[in-house]
């Protein structure tokens, strides 16, 4: 970004300016410059000459509004087939190409592992997706009642905004999940179903959320709620799933919790099961209401296979898998190697990936519930693994396990990650730690938004 100061400023908020857009942002705004200084506008497109609206000021950078698009290039910026996309926060970047998403997912990571000093050819171009649409396999929506109707609203909310888009279609998600959300939505009045008010604490629900085995055709419906006491469960949960022969359950997850966290530790069966099922080549998982799994399934196995190549294993090595929900990694590499140990702090995930193991015959892993901080370093000094895995959540890796792994001299680290921001700083420390980076391979799991997921080989 333009190394500026206050007063060199070329713009102030509220004045319009004309600019031309020259690539993606890590964010739902694209890159231009005014006068040399860099401004961010919201939902642009590389190719734009846009009029645009300053709406925000910073020392180093602007965010405009487009008021106008003067002229585009249409090889990137294309219709929406989201008819809400304008306001919905879901997704961010539908209004360009898929061809071209991939093309500034690859510009954005070469910028976001600049300092890493890589060698030629060892970040690779990014893998996309042969079907970028419907994709995900699992919703989870806010909900708001409607004052007058008592209806339930539900969907995302606008982006950086507490304003709920009422969704009732989504192309990035299961065809599925549209239609029983509207199920719910309808059958809101008739049992009673009101939206949970944090700041009145009033109402019920908090979240719909639906989850599906791709592969397996097996839904699931969790209400998360305040409380597990909705009158004529059982009428309802039956109305829902003779509507939705998908559905294998329908359960309540409480949470009692005033953070933005989703789910609460408790959940309910309401009626039939409270998991699906999803299987992954010849592999079949136990997947629990709150449990972790890769949103993208047809993205997750290709991820899965150049871990595998990374890993090369000869069925001699051991292998930690840290941070690894119901077991996917665990499970897929067990085959081909002498022993697994998964570490992973939820306990009902960790459940499912032992049910997981049992249900697939697999014999050489052991699953431990804990946090991976205060789990590595007995775990390391105990086994000596050849391959360790690291699939930690947005925030990355804690410093302890770092710390853990650079005494170590371990053969091969795989680090999979879905925020290049976090990656990028973990790489760092761990590259200082004479672990050189070997390979980059994006994967785009996320097809329409702005995440990428990498996975990356470093070896000692
Ligand atoms: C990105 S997911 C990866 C899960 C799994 N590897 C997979 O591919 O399905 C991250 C997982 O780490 C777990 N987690 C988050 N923080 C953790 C911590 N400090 N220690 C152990 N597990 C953690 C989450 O519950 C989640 O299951």
């Amino acid at each position: 970004m333009a190394k500026s100061t206050l007063q060199s400023i070329p713009v102030s908020e509220g004045q319009s300016i004309e600019l031309k857009i020259d690539s993606m942002a890590y964010d739902n705004s694209a890159i231009g410059r005014y006068k040399d200084f860099v401004v961010m506008v919201d939902r642009g497109s590389p190719g734009d000459y846009v009029k645009a609206s300053v709406t925000m000021l910073r020392p180093n950078y602007a965010r405009a509004k487009i008021t106008e698009i003067e002229k585009f290039d249409p090889a990137y910026r294309i219709d929406p087939p989201c008819k809400i996309f304008k306001v919905c926060g879901g997704c961010q970047w539908q209004h360009l190409s898929y061809e071209k998403q991939l093309e500034q997912k690859d510009l954005l990571l070469k910028k976001f592992f600049s300092k890493l000093n890589l060698e030629d050819g060892v970040l690779k171009n990014i893998i996309g997706s042969d079907n970028p649409w419907n994709y995900r396999n699992k919703v989870q929506y806010p909900v708001r009642t409607v004052a007058d109707t008592g209806r339930l609203k539900a969907g995302y909310f606008e982006w950086h905004s507490n304003d709920l888009v009422n969704i009732k279609f989504c192309p990035i998600q299961h065809n599925v999940f549209d239609q029983i959300v509207e199920t719910v939505r309808e059958l809101s009045p008739k049992y009673n179903i009101l939206a949970y008010d944090g700041k009145k604490k009033t109402g019920w629900l908090r979240h719909i959320c639906v989850r599906i085995g791709i592969n397996t055709n097996e839904a699931l419906l969790t209400l998360v709620a305040v409380n597990e006491s909705l009158s004529k469960s059982q009428e309802f949960a039956k109305e829902v799933m003779d509507k939705h022969p998908e559905l294998v359950g329908v359960c309540i997850n409480i949470n009692t919790k005033t953070t933005n966290v989703i789910y609460g530790d408790k959940t309910k069966v309401i009626k039939g099961r409270s998991y699906i099922f999803e299987k992954i080549n010849d592999l079949k998982f136990k997947i629990s209401a709150t449990s972790f799994f890769q949103v993208n399934t047809a993205q997750a196995v290709k991820l899965l296979n150049i871990l595998e190549n990374y890993a090369g294993l000869t069925g001699q090595e051991t292998i930690l898998d840290a941070y690894c929900g119901v077991g996917l990694i665990s499970i897929f590499l067990a085959k081909n190697a002498k022993k697994v140990l998964g570490i992973e702090e939820i306990k009902q995930s960790i459940d499912d990936a032992v049910f997981s193991m049992k249900e697939n015959n697999i014999k050489n892993i052991a699953f431990v519930n804990g946090k991976v901080e205060n789990k590595i370093e007995e775990a390391l000094s105990e086994e000596k693994a050849d391959v360790v895995v690291l699939d930690p959540p947005r925030i990355g890796c804690n410093k302890k396990v770092l710390e853990a792994i650079a005494e170590k001299n371990l053969k091969k680290i795989i680090y999979v990650s879905c925020n290049p921001t976090t990656l990028a700083r973990d790489l760092e420390i761990l590259n200082l730690k004479n672990y050189k980076i070997k390979s980059i391979q994006p994967v785009d799991m996320f097809p329409h938004s702005y995440h990428v997921e990498c996975v990356v080989l470093l070896e000692n």
